[in-house]
């Protein structure tokens, strides 16, 4: 049995390792050792501490794991009051600029005065908390409450693994006796998701009072006011500093970002994206680079905030009432809003898929207003149970498309019944069916359903498809919604009568859309093929098809097993094709396309086994001195070649150009065989 000293020694250094270890592993996210090897010290320690109790220390990290459920939060009185911000609303440059202005005003600055030095922050969107350590240790935590008196949540704190519960310093920078870090506890994006996935599968399992968090932020102050620790220990928060509370004893700052650079050294995190700023236009810089990055950052924000640097300066600017006058939030326009349901409609995509669709009462959020908001699918709409007339937060981040994040349940008075999908399409009647393993609807209309139709005469007359040049969406909706237009043979039937009843449709614009769908009718089977908007049938099956069988009608007759013959096409694409063909609609669209003179080159099926480069893989890099990529590519194709992206051990060939890079050394490494244009015009004469 060893000494106890040495037992007090060894739980001494096993709290320093481990206080090294989460350190590297939560802030710096460079990791030493294995997670493996981290558990082993832990659990040595929880041993000795379990043996004897009274080397148990506060800023033990066996304290993180969480204690017993309180009954209640006790109340703490701040030694510094935790004031608020004054937040400028204007969404613009301008909020920056008026700042600047007003510094200057305050500190009796005139023009000849140099600019003012600032610290640019990002304000993140969370719970602020006060850290209270007392030599290095950390001793309390509290969330903000009124300003003077919070809630004691050191125990759920603890659980943060970011948040270091002993601070080193050394000789240069001690740690002061007392020193109250302010910050914000947050939640990453990918926790949070990861987080909501977690608990929608114990609610799928049938767990009670379980439930998923609207956002990032609820869910972190959801944790840090979790009465029961043990819970708040299984929620993934993070932790930035950016202020503090109480100092006593410790080094003489003079700037505010030299106490940022502080905290750092004492292993507290501070974000890296703080940036010492002088004058209001590296401001204004600032919030519009901020402003571009935001939906990548890896947590949400609402803003940025800026502060002045010199310590002295911000003595002598004080405080209006209760907040400072040396500091400004600077907000961006919020992500999320509440609004109300006013219908839940069913829209109807290209290829049949129906999307249930919140119609909102109008609200400005995200910087646009929005109206409607998607509710994704059947699933969706059900889990989060939104119903009309309801009250439900709307987000709309970036530029992906409005959703609704959920219900504000408290606030339902109506007694409308819980959405549910129609099992016939909205627009044509036909029946819609949900397939297995499947999350959408989708109406078995096909080319037949009115809805359909739009997004099918936009597809047929794109570029890559029939490329009808002056086909627009405005046109569509107008030739769609006037009833000119029901088929897509409807298209080649239209003459200047019908254009010239259109609204801002000139002559000249009508005679050249004639003149461009004349020319449409002269087309490639590949091409008609992928107009045709045939489910899973990309440009690429549409080429492999066109080559395989060589001309259409044994397209259209051929079983699932026989289009299984062609090489990438697999039974979800043969299914598609198959089920497309039998709708006798369908073949009627095709016969009429036909009888209106639509036609392509056809061949004779040409096995691909044939082809001379069947089944050879080629790699293009670099510029080759006369072809361009494209007729390389071309030439390569027709011949059976695939041509792939990256060179792997499946590459036959590799055709370099000059200035080519990293697919030349792989390729080298490889062994593959490397042709110039020279040798790739050989190779498609040759086969080999
Ligand atoms: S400074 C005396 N800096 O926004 C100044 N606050 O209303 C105290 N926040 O309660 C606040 N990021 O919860 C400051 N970089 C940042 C911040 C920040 C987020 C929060 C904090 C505060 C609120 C301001």
């Amino acid at each position: 049995m060893p000494l106890f000293a040495d037992i007090e020694q060894r739980a001494q250094a096993l709290r320093q390792q481990l206080h090294h270890h989460a350190h590297r592993y939560y802030v710096l996210d460079a990791p030493a050792i294995p997670d493996a090897d981290y558990d082993r010290l832990f659990r040595e320690l929880q041993a000795l501490e379990e043996a004897h109790p009274e080397l148990r220390r506060p800023d033990s990290p066996t304290q993180r794991v969480g204690g017993k459920p309180l009954d209640g939060f006790a109340k703490v009185r701040h030694q510094v009051p935790m004031l608020s911000i004054r937040t400028e609303t204007d969404i613009e440059a301008t909020g920056a600029r008026n700042f600047d202005t007003r510094m200057r005003r305050e500190l009796r600055l005139g023009e000849a005065d140099p600019p003012v030095e600032y610290v640019a922050e990002l304000k993140f969107d969370g719970l602020a908390i006060n850290l209270r350590y007392e030599h290095g240790v950390l001793v309390q935590a509290a969330t903000r409450g009124d300003g003077e008196v919070g809630e004691d949540v050191t125990q759920n704190i603890r659980t943060v693994g970011q948040i270091p519960l002993r601070l080193e310093g050394d000789a240069s920078l001690p740690v002061p006796r007392v020193l109250e870090v302010r910050g914000e506890v947050y939640m990453r994006r990918d926790d949070f998701e990861r987080m909501n996935e977690q608990q929608r599968a114990k609610i799928d399992s049938g767990a009670k009072n379980e439930k998923t968090f609207v956002n990032p932020r609820n869910a972190a102050a959801g944790a840090v006011r979790q009465l029961d620790p043990a819970i708040a220990a299984q929620r993934p928060l993070s932790f930035f500093a950016y202020g503090w509370g109480e100092i006593g004893g410790g080094p003489d700052f003079v700037t505010h970002a030299q106490v940022l650079q502080a905290f750092k050294t004492w292993g507290v995190p501070v974000s890296d994206r703080v940036r010492v700023t002088r004058g209001a236009d590296e401001l204004v810089a600032f919030h519009q680079a901020v402003g571009q990055d935001r939906d990548q950052l890896p947590f949400d924000i609402d803003g940025v905030v800026y502060k002045v640097n010199s310590l002295a300066l911000q003595r002598q600017l004080g405080f209006v009432t209760r907040e400072p006058r040396w500091a400004v939030a600077h907000k961006f326009p919020a992500q999320e809003q509440t609004t109300t349901v006013e219908a839940i409609d069913v829209q109807v995509g290209r290829t049949g898929k129906l999307t249930p669709v919140a119609k909102l009462a109008p609200v400005f959020v995200g910087g646009v207003t929005v109206t409607n908001a998607t509710l994704h699918n059947e699933d969706e709409a059900r889990r989060k149970d939104v119903r009309v007339g309801d009250h439900v937060i709307v987000r709309r981040a970036g530029d992906v498309i409005p959703e609704v994040v959920a219900v504000v349940p408290e606030r339902r008075t109506h007694d409308a019944p819980p959405f549910t999908m129609p099992r016939q399409c909205p627009v044509c009647g036909s029946d819609a069916v949900r397939e297995e393993g499947e999350a959408d609807y989708r109406c078995t209309g096909g080319l037949f359903c009115a809805a359909q139709r739009k997004q099918a005469l936009l597809h047929f007359g794109q570029r890559r498809a029939l490329d009808i040049e002056g086909l627009g969406e405005k046109l569509v909706d107008q030739l769609v919604d006037a009833g000119i237009i029901r088929t897509l043979p409807d298209l080649y039937r239209l003459g200047l009568g019908h254009l010239a009843a259109l609204e801002r449709m000139g002559d000249k614009s009508a005679q050249n859309l004639l003149a461009n769908l004349e020319q449409s009718k002269q087309t490639t089977l590949p091409r008609f093929l992928f107009g045709l908007g045939i489910r899973h049938v990309g440009e690429a099956t549409a080429r492999d098809l066109a080559r395989h069988f060589g001309s259409l009608d044994p397209i259209m007759a051929a079983s699932p097993d026989r289009l299984l013959q062609v090489p990438d096409v697999g039974p979800i694409v043969a299914e598609s094709l198959h089920t497309f063909f039998a709708q006798p609609h369908n073949r009627e669209v095709v016969e009429q396309l036909r009888a209106c003179g639509l036609h392509w080159p056809e061949g004779e099926p040409a096995p691909v086994a044939s082809l001379p480069l069947a089944g050879k893989t080629v790699v293009l890099t670099g510029t080759l001195p006369t072809l361009s990529r494209e007729e390389a590519k071309t030439m390569l194709e027709a011949a059976g070649a695939k041509v792939a992206a990256s060179v792997s051990r499946k590459t036959d060939y590799l055709v370099a150009g000059t200035e080519a890079g990293s697919k030349l050394d792989k390729a080298r490494e490889l062994g593959t065989v490397i042709l110039d244009e020279v040798g790739l015009k050989a190779l498609l004469l040759s086969g080999n």
